[in-house]
């Protein structure tokens, strides 16, 4: 089994003195632990953050990134921007970024590819919308999308994929365990048709959506789940912290 992976998006929240102390209390209480953690502040808070976190053995990622190493495309952030102030990761494919940006899978993948080039490793995020669940598509969708959004370059060392259903972002809704051991043994057995075998067994997948300190054990429990792409529960240590401690 793979090393668990508590990773915490903070998504568009914070300012620099919330990331700050944030970040600051997650490295103090952070050691005793036998998982990792990320956090993954807004770009504005990177430069505090990493300063923060510094030989603390908590590691950094950004929320995005664009595939080209520079150039003209304002408003974006290369990986080259980020690998400089000190990111260990970045997240690609985010649910809202693919609503809120339109990205497809095949932008995803190059945003990939470029990170993974550039030295970062990548989280990957996948997930089914409401109507994918109801209708009974939820496997074929996120099949569709690991399959699109992994790059040739991936290996377990440099890639996480995290499954976030759509429909449990920030809405308290938690899929069953068993439908979430279900999604986490298929992207497994996908991903033996698109890496080595050993590659494929150690690759960690994460699953997110409104995991919190209550139901992190059964969740962390499921087969095939190597740890947890956390938000809201991510904004407060002490909650943080929690859901780490109920790694097995
Ligand atoms: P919540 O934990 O707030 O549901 O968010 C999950 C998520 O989107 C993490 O990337």
């Amino acid at each position: 089994m793979p090393k668990a992976l508590i990773a915490g998006n903070w998504k568009m929240n914070g300012d620099i003195a919330t990331a700050r102390e944030l970040a600051g209390a997650i490295a103090a209480g952070s050691d005793a632990h036998a998982c990792d953690y990320l956090v993954c502040p807004p770009f504005t808070a990177l430069t505090e953050v990493s300063g923060v976190l510094a030989d603390s053995g908590v590691l950094l990622g950004a929320q995005d990134c664009h595939s080209a190493a520079s150039g003209a495309h304002t408003g974006d952030v290369s990986v080259g921007m980020l690998t400089d102030i000190g990111c260990h990761y970045v997240i690609v494919g985010h649910s809202e970024r693919r609503s809120d940006h339109g990205e497809s899978n095949a932008l995803v993948k190059s945003k990939a590819a470029a990170a993974l080039k550039g030295g970062l490793s990548v989280i990957i995020c996948v997930g089914e919308s409401e109507s994918e669940r109801e209708s009974g598509t939820a496997l074929a969708t996120v099949e569709r999308q690991v399959v699109g959004s992994l790059p040739e370059t991936s290996n377990s060392t440099n890639t996480v994929i995290a499954y976030e259903p759509v429909w449990a972002i920030g809405t308290g809704k938690v899929p069953t365990t068993a439908q979430i051991s279900e999604m986490h043994l298929h992207i497994s057995s996908v991903l033996e048709n698109e890496m080595s075998d050993s590659d494929a067994a150690s690759t960690r997948l994460l699953y997110g959506g409104s995991v919190n300190p209550e139901n992190a054990t059964e969740i962390l429990r499921c087969s095939r789940v190597n740890g947890a792409l956390v938000g809201g529960a991510s904004l407060k240590a002490e909650s943080f912290l929690a859901i780490g401690q109920s790694c097995p």
